[in-house]
């Protein structure tokens, strides 16, 4: 197995490309090599793999349980064509949230448990656009400056759908999907402490908002800036999918983002997300 670095500067090594590995036959020791590369890169791309469902539910497995996002179903579709083949319809809350999707995030951040890892695997993609991109979280608290480590070590964010939604104009209707439900809106730090490395990671992101003990202007700036010196290089790299790659990565450090495309091209991924730890990922309680 070969793991080459993606992104490595004085300050960050983030992101690599894993070869000589079959993910539909995976051993528990090529397992242990690859677990400790996601821990030290976050984001580990795997190229023409073709893994299987069965496989790519397995690997999600390696980590933790898995969230059930869809009922008996351990992976689900990110796509936008129906079951039938036909296109998403543009007014669709699936369409807009694809399409909010394009802004940086972590997945399952405004659900009780943030999720801790996801494993997106291409099956069809547009010839142009459509990529994914990251942005290494860790890295960007290592390059804050003392002041505003300062200002944020004690600092949270509520986590919503609605919220990030409501900033690209959809106002979905509440409902059970999605995490569109009535549920409380999680309070997240944030700083994240990463439960396996230690390692301080900004926790940010286009769901967050409403900063307890700042106006709602002055948590939107912060948030904003945050995010804007964190998504930069060197921390950013994106990939741009062919049918058969396999990529996961570490949601407790990590930012993605899809990258924009022509949506009468279908564009067809199957998602594993793995499930955050009660102890970890649950937010903090008020
Ligand atoms: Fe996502």
């Amino acid at each position: 197995m070969r793991i080459e670095p993606i992104q490595k500067t004085d300050t960050t090594v983030f992101g690599a490309i894993v070869t000589g590995v079959d993910l539909n036959h995976l051993s528990d020791e090529e397992w242990e090599v690859i677990e400790a590369a996601w821990y030290e890169h976050a984001v580990l791309v795997f190229t023409g793999q073709h893994i299987e469902e069965a496989a790519h539910v397995a690997l999600g497995e390696r980590i933790g349980e898995l969230e059930q996002l869809v009922a008996d179903r351990k992976s689900v579709p990110i796509s936008n064509r129906k079951v039938d083949g036909s296109a998403v319809d543009a007014e669709s809350d699936h369409f807009k949230i694809l399409k909010g999707n394009e802004g940086w995030h972590t997945d399952s951040t405004y659900m009780p448990l943030s999720a801790r890892a996801s494993i997106l695997a291409a099956q069809v993609v547009p010839e142009e656009g459509g990529q994914t991109e990251w942005a290494d979280m860790r890295a960007a608290y290592d390059a804050l400056d003392n002041p505003t480590r300062e200002q944020i070590a004690a600092l949270a964010a509520y986590h919503s759908l609605f919220y990030s939604q409501s900033k690209v104009g959809h106002n979905p209707a509440k409902g059970a999907s999605y995490g569109l439900n009535d549920q409380d809106v999680p309070l997240r730090p944030l700083v994240k402490l990463h439960p396996v490395t230690q390692r301080p990671a900004l926790f940010i992101g286009r769901h967050a908002y409403g900063i307890p003990g700042l106006s709602e202007s002055e948590s939107e700036a912060l948030l904003e800036r945050l995010m804007v010196f964190a998504c930069q290089p060197p921390r950013v790299f994106g990939h741009t999918w062919t049918p058969g790659d396999v990529v996961m990565w570490d949601n407790r450090c990590v930012l993605h983002r899809a990258r924009p495309y022509n949506y009468d091209k279908p564009r067809i991924m199957r998602h594993v997300r793995v499930a955050g730890d009660p102890r970890t990922e649950a937010g903090i309680r008020v």
